[in-house]
């Protein structure tokens, strides 16, 4: 049975800091893909490339990715400086927005509730939210990962209709995974077999708070440290569909070989 395509997100963060250098990362990506077998790239991988805002209308649009956008209001339009909304995107192109991401959370207030609420307009439109859920170190270490997640999938999915989960993604992301969480001492993935059980808790609270018929049609994506040498573990485990990659994917030469080891799982032992 033909399986879906793994969804990669490549979240740039605030990079590269010049269009040309974001001209010249996609260009390498489209090159690098080229000498892939190609033909069924997009069979195998659906590549959503998500740059800072301003250069989402640069960026041309190219048969191996689409654009998602990092961050949208909860709110269509009005006095919000700074911000965009789910409709720019929309207007522009994106196909994505990432929502809840846990440098959203630490640097700009955002909560489960405003989250919630940001879920709510994006479900207004065509783009499919990537919704970020992870706990801290802290959190971690005293064993309350568990609790952590069950609570913030419970306030962000609150008024939540079951009809919208198909096209809700929600990306695990424990922070102390994250590159950037970690004050540049090198950072370490989680280990497959912890996220494979925190992916089946994910689908238990969705059990609980929906039916459980319809819990496997969303899609839970992992990120934190992400690479090409860690990316098979992750996908062998069966229930990670994809991943949300940041620092990895601001280099040709770093991305490349994650998207190659993918590409290869998914095209030659088609999990
Ligand atoms: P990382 O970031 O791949 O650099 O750890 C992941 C993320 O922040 O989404």
């Amino acid at each position: 049975m033909k399986k879906d395509p793994s969804l990669v997100v490549a979240n740039w963060k605030m990079n590269p800091i010049t269009l040309k250098e974001a001209e010249r990362l996609t260009r390498s990506l489209h090159q690098g893909i080229d000498n892939f077998k190609k033909k069924d790239f997009s069979s195998s991988i659906e590549l959503i490339v998500c740059p800072p805002s301003v250069y989402l209308s640069q960026i041309p649009q190219n048969k191996y990715f689409e654009l998602g956008v990092q961050n949208t209001h909860w709110e269509t339009r009005g006095p919000f400086t700074g911000e965009i909304s789910c409709k720019m995107a929309e207007d522009l192109g994106c196909k994505y927005t990432i929502i809840g991401h846990s440098e959203r959370r630490k640097y700009f207030g955002e909560t489960d509730e405003t989250i919630n609420l940001k879920l709510k307009e994006t479900l207004k439109t065509q783009l499919r939210p990537v919704v970020c859920v992870g706990e801290s170190k802290e959190e971690r270490e005293k064993n309350q990962t568990t609790k952590v997640i069950k609570s913030q999938l419970e306030k962000i999915f609150e008024k939540i209709s079951v009809l919208s989960l198909p096209k809700i993604v929600i990306a695990y992301e424990p922070v102390w995974a994250i590159s950037s969480m970690n004050n540049n001492s090198k950072s370490v993935a989680d280990d497959p077999n912890d996220v494979m059980g925190i992916a089946i808790l994910i689908k238990k609270v969705l059990a609980d708070l929906y039916r459980s018929d319809v819990i496997d049609k969303v899609r839970i994506i992992y990120g934190g440290s992400v690479n090409d040498k860690n990316v098979q573990g992750f996908l062998e485990m069966g229930v990670i569909g994809g991943f949300l990659i940041g620092g990895a994917s601001l280099s040709a030469f770093e991305f490349l070989p994650i998207l190659r080891k993918i590409y290869q799982v998914k095209a030659e032992s088609k999990i």
